[in-house]
């Protein structure tokens, strides 16, 4: 296991220690090696704290957080995680190869290793034909591409992600979750905050649904979305005529209406579609070279 809360609560007090919030409610999950966890709920339900607490940088008032099997406190669990906050402050007058050196320099590498690093973050997150605009000029998209860029400089096993997708358009979203699908194949372990659910639905292998702090629901999307009282059957090539006659046929073996309708795409391929916007190519290749 890469993450295990267990019972994990966290209650904010006042300046008299009078207990305010309950912001984490006994929050218990555990994550494994390659996983791409969603961690969903709504503004407010805890999802930050829980993320705070998990990156060691509050304490919990109650229960437990193991990251490696160790303390997130600890220097050499810190240096196994890479976290995109919700807000990533880049300098805008700094170039986004300047953002990303920053960072890599930061870390503690070696100068040489460091640019090198720097190149390679840049050509896996498709930056590098603007690597030497300023930020201010970016795109949200590109700009949360350069956060992440950041994110993993120290090639991190585990990437914490706390809204990664608020704010950006669906094109955006597209390649955030590519990315995050790039770093899963890879190995990396990530966890991902939102309150979009449409946005982790399809990278996410497993989620987690918080509400008020507490655990309101967890499993794999696919099992969590599906229908247990019905099937579906899928008829390639058939017109309106034909399925109206099979569903007749159906209806009267299993004795129960059989409604017929067309398949449809998610409004977001769609959308991207009719976009048409080439996505940027990505390539996982240079950041895995050692
Ligand atoms: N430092 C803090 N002091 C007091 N209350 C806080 C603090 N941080 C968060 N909270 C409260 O805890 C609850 C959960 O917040 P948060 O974890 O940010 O939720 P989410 O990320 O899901 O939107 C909210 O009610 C919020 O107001
Ligand atoms: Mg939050």
């Amino acid at each position: 296991m890469v993450v295990e809360l267990d019972r994990l609560t966290k209650v904010f007090r006042d300046f008299w220690l009078r207990p305010v919030v309950k912001a984490v409610d006994g929050l218990s999950l555990s994550i494994g090696k390659g996983e791409v966890f969603g961690l969903l709920g709504p503004n407010g339900s805890g999802k930050s704290t829980t993320v705070k607490m998990l990156l060691g940088l509050l304490s919990p008032t109650s229960g437990r957080v193991s990251v490696f099997g160790g303390s997130p406190r600890s220097v050499a669990v810190k240096a196994r995680i890479g976290y995109l906050p919700e807000l990533s402050h880049l300098h805008p007058f700094l170039t986004a190869r300047e953002c990303v050196a920053y960072y890599a320099g930061l870390s503690g590498l070696p100068r040489g290793e460091a640019r090198e690093r720097t190149r390679q973050l840049l050509e896996m997150t498709a930056l590098s034909g603007a690597a030497d605009r300023p930020v201010s000029g970016f795109s949200k998209g590109m700009a949360r591409r350069v956060g992440l860029a950041a994110a993993l400089v120290g090639r991190p096993e585990l990437l914490v992600m706390d809204e990664p997708t608020s704010g950006l358009d669906p094109v955006g979203t597209r390649d955030v979750k590519t990315l995050v699908r790039l770093l899963a194949g890879s190995g990396v372990t990530v966890l991902m905050t939102s309150h979009l659910l449409a946005d982790v639905a399809d990278v996410c292998d497993r989620v987690a649904i918080m509400s008020h702090g507490a655990l309101a629901a967890s499993g794999k999307v696919a099992d969590l979305l599906a229908k247990t009282d019905a099937m579906q059957l899928d008829l390639p090539g058939a017109g309106p005529e034909t399925a109206a006659e099979i569903a007749k046929e159906l209806s009267a073996r299993i004795g129960a209406p059989v409604t017929a309708r067309r398949p449809s795409v998610s409004l977001e391929s769609y959308f991207l579609s009719t976009v048409s916007r080439d996505a940027p190519e990505f390539r996982l290749a240079p950041f895995l070279q050692k």
